[in-house]
This record gives structure tokens, sequence and C-alpha cells, in this order.
């Protein structure tokens, strides 16, 4: 890691921010520095350094086809298949960390959005609009397995792809949302072959 020495004369830190998003799968752990040098006061960050590897809540959510709905409709998803989405949570940093298992996933992933594999804010047996895109299960344990995982973590700010009323669905949205009432929140995957999803659970 390269550290670069700046010569702050009139300049001076207001915030800085460390995040560490853990990828699961590789074990690389990625620190990102945030420096605000637009101010000349200094405020001392109230993150603590402990806080960065320690989640504020886990979910750990099953995921089936009956539970799809569009609208309020029911769908069926994809008779046979079952999601595993196991999520911590860091309300300090924004962060959310994943691991996402699906047997029998079938189609392609698609969704108007940047992933077909989301956390919307939706209550039980309704619709609702993507808050945080999640990179679609790669094929694991070879290919006749026909089980798919995805592990790593995310940082807001939150980018989902799909605009409503003029702005981002996931802009603004912060992980500590999910903790207030996880019941208003479900996660997801989509198909080419089950557009409203293939498989989903709510939260709580
Ligand atoms: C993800 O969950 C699966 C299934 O429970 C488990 O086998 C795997 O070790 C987990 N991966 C990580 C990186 O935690
Ligand atoms: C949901 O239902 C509406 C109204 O019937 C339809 O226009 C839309 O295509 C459906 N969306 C999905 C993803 O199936």
């Amino acid at each position: 890691m390269k550290i670069t020495t700046l010569a702050l004369s009139s300049l001076s830190l207001l915030t800085s921010s460390l995040a560490a998003p853990v990828d699961l799968s590789s074990g690389k752990i990625t620190l990102q520095l945030n420096i605000d040098l637009n101010q000349d006061s200094v405020s001392a960050n109230s993150l603590n350094v402990n806080d960065l590897f320690t989640f504020s809540s886990t979910h750990a959510v099953q995921a089936t086809p009956e539970q799809v709905v569009n609208g309020t409709t029911a769908t069926g998803g994809i008779s046979g298949a079952s999601g595993a989405f196991h999520f911590g949570i860091n309300s300090a940093t924004n962060t959310i960390c994943y691991n996402i298992t699906l047997h029998n996933f079938a189609g392609e992933f698609s969704s108007p959005a940047v992933t077909a594999t989301h956390i919307h804010e939706a209550l039980v047996g309704a619709s609702g609009p993507p808050r945080i895109a999640f990179p679609n299960p790669e094929p694991i344990g070879g290919i006749t397995s026909n089980v798919r995982q995805s592990a790593g973590c995310i940082t807001g700010p939150f980018v989902t792809g799909v605009v409503m009323d003029g702005k981002d669905t996931g802009e603004g949205f912060h992980v500590s949302q999910i903790e207030a009432d996880p019941t208003k929140f479900m996660s997801d995957t989509h198909s080419s072959i089950a557009l409203a999803g293939a498989v989903r659970g709510q939260l709580a």
C-alpha cells in the first residue's frame, strides 16, 4: 500500500472515513480512505476502528418461489428453486456483507437493474423498489450441481440502475433503514423465465 503524504497548510482534515469491504470469496480486504479537504476546521471522526469489523445485525433469509409476487399477485417463481440469503449489516459504515446461495436457478439473470439479485423495500406479498443490487450468484461445484453463490460486501452510496421519480432507487439508502424495520424488506433474484422473481424471502 502506497502512502501519500500531503503538505497541508491552509487545508485540514474535516472527516476521514474508513470502509473495509471484505471480499468473502477471495479473502481480500480493500481499504478506502475518503478525505474531505475543503474545510478548515478539524472534527474528530466518531467512527471507532472496532466498528469496521463488526456487524450491527445479521439476517438469514430462506427464499422460495412461492413468495414471489408481481404487485399483489403470486407469480410462482421457478418451481424447485431456492435461495439462502445471508446478510451482515454494519450500520456505522453503511456496509452490507452478503453470502447468497441459489439452488436450481434456471434461465438467465434478467432485470432492468444493474444486476438481477436485490434487496427490495417491499412488505410481504407486495412489490417495491430495489434498494441494493448484489452481484449475481455464479455457478460453483461444477456445472451439473446447479448451485450458485455470490459473497462479498458493499458499502453505500448504493446504485441500483432503476430510476423512479427521477432518481436511482438506491440513492440515499442507508442500511440502518433495514435494521429499523426488516419486515419492510425482502431479497430476491430475477430470471428471464420468471421476471417478477425466481425466489424471494422477507428479511423478517
Ligand atoms: C456461504 O454460505 C455457504 C452455504 O452456507 C457456505 O458453504 C460458504 O462457506 C459461505 N461462504 C462464505 C464466504 O461465508
Ligand atoms: C407485472 O404485472 C404488470 C401488470 O399486469 C405487467 O405489466 C408487468 O409486466 C408485470 N411485471 C413482471 C415483472 O412480471
